[in-house]
């Protein structure tokens, strides 16, 4: 049984749906917490996954407890009909968390997904790293998407025999929508796209930048903006009205600032393809981004992800808004610091991470074998530390 509930589970769980549907090994019963509505439904629509059970959770402004005891209390009375074999949840959401705890209480073996990611700031990011500690430690199975977050698991304890390196399914997701190349439904991003100006792309949603910081992420776009009129900035918000109410004010109306909706997966990864710089401090982004060779700019203190860093396609910035400003100018206007970071590099996966996550979980539940573990290729642990901040 996956359990997922927002954007970015549903965009890596996807990959492992359909190699769970495709195995004879398994029934797979899918089920949606709906921890988010519009960005969940649009990427089970785009990878044609019919969720059989919903708990429709989400609330406007929710909070942490409530989300998360209206998830546990859901999910029970769904293990208690299905009395599934395994679980598997995905990252460090509440609804990854939730789906961990509720499962373990009835006896459930918990397979966990990009396991072992870390900051090793249990506030940063907050409440993610806290999160994917505590499903660690009640997982039975972990798979780790690359050789570092391995021994990040190793390093806490845990049995090497219960983790696999498997790549992260996001790899997987990408490899199969950007093949399709999709339009835009929006005609003005099609437009704006065959001008061929240089784009620079832009997400923000962590719960730690809303309030000043992301106001101050706000003023360094428009004055990017004013600075650079032949540039053109885009902007798809997240639904969670703390970003609007921030970014807005500073934003709106500004004639090189395009703002969107949540964009479907295919055309916003077909535009990180087409823009020359992403900013962000969405952990997805950082994942896919290197993998089409672009140049990210990572919006936060610290990141659970420092292998793209390593491989120099990734910086971290910081939410100070003089930093941001003076790192977007730099790769907009100087070559030679441009090309240093812009090179295509896969360190998170290989397309083969949702097998590799099948066969796992059948070794799991003795009824195969698991794949050779995803080789990653990475420098050396401390390099990779050393990555982690600012
Ligand atoms: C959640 C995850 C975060 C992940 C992010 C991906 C937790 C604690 N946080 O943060 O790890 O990076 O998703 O985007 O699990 N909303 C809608 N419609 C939607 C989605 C959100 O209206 O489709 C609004 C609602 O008012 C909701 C609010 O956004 O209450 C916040 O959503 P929530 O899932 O609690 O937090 P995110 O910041 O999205
Ligand atoms: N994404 C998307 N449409 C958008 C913005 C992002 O499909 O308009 C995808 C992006 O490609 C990535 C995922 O959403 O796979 C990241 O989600 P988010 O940034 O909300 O969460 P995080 O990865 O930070 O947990």
């Amino acid at each position: 049984m996956p359990i997922y509930g927002t954007r970015p589970e549903a965009i890596k769980v996807a990959p492992i749906v359909k190699a769970l549907k495709e195995s004879e090994l398994f029934d797979c019963v899918v089920t949606v917490t709906g921890q988010h509505r519009e960005m969940l439904d649009q990427v089970n629509e785009l990878f044609d996954i019919t969720p059989d059970y919903d708990l429709d959770v989400i609330q406007p402004r929710q909070t942490l407890n409530s989300l998360l005891t209206r998830t546990i209390a859901g999910l029970d009375e769904i293990f208690e009909k299905e009395k599934p074999d395994a679980v598997v949840v995905q990252g460090d959401t509440t609804t990854s968390t939730a789906g961990a705890i509720a499962a373990f209480y009835r006896g459930i073996p918990v397979v966990h997904a990009e396991a072992g990611l870390r900051s090793h700031d249990i506030f940063s990011p907050f409440p993610e790293e806290a999160n994917r500690k505590m499903t660690s430690q009640i997982a039975s199975l972990h798979l780790a998407p690359t050789s570092l977050s391995k021994s990040n698991l190793v390093n806490e304890t845990f049995d090497p025999a219960t983790i696999s390196v498997t790549g992260n399914t996001v790899i997987d997701a990408l490899f199969t929508v950007v093949e399709k190349n999709v339009p835009f439904t929006d005609k003005k991003l099609e437009e704006l796209v065959a001008t061929g100006r240089k784009i620079v792309l832009i997400t923000t949603h962590r719960r730690e930048n809303q309030g000043e910081p992301m106001r101050g992420i706000g003023r360094a776009i428009a004055r990017l903006a004013a600075i650079e009129p032949d540039v053109e900035f885009i902007l798809p918000l997240h639904r969670n009205p703390a970003v609007r109410e921030a970014l807005l004010p500073e934003i709106d109306g500004l004639v090189n600032v395009t703002l969107t909706e949540p964009l479907a997966y295919g055309e916003f990864t077909r535009l990180i393809a087409a823009a020359n710089i992403v900013l962000t401090d969405s952990g997805g982004v950082q994942e896919e981004a290197p993998s089409l060779g672009k140049p990210v700019l990572v919006m936060r203190e610290n990141t659970e992800r420092p292998e793209a860093v390593v491989a120099g396609t990734v910086k971290l910035i910081g939410t100070n808004e003089e930093l941001i400003f003076e790192s977007v100018e730099l790769l907009l206007n100087d070559k030679a610091a441009y090309v240093a970071m812009a090179t295509a590099v896969n360190p998170y996966g290989d397309g083969l991470a949702a097998d590799r996550t099948v066969a796992a979980i059948a070794e799991l539940l003795n009824v195969g074998k698991r794949m050779a573990d995803f080789d990653s290729e990475l420098p050396s642990e401390d390099e990779l530390m050393d990555a982690t901040s600012i």
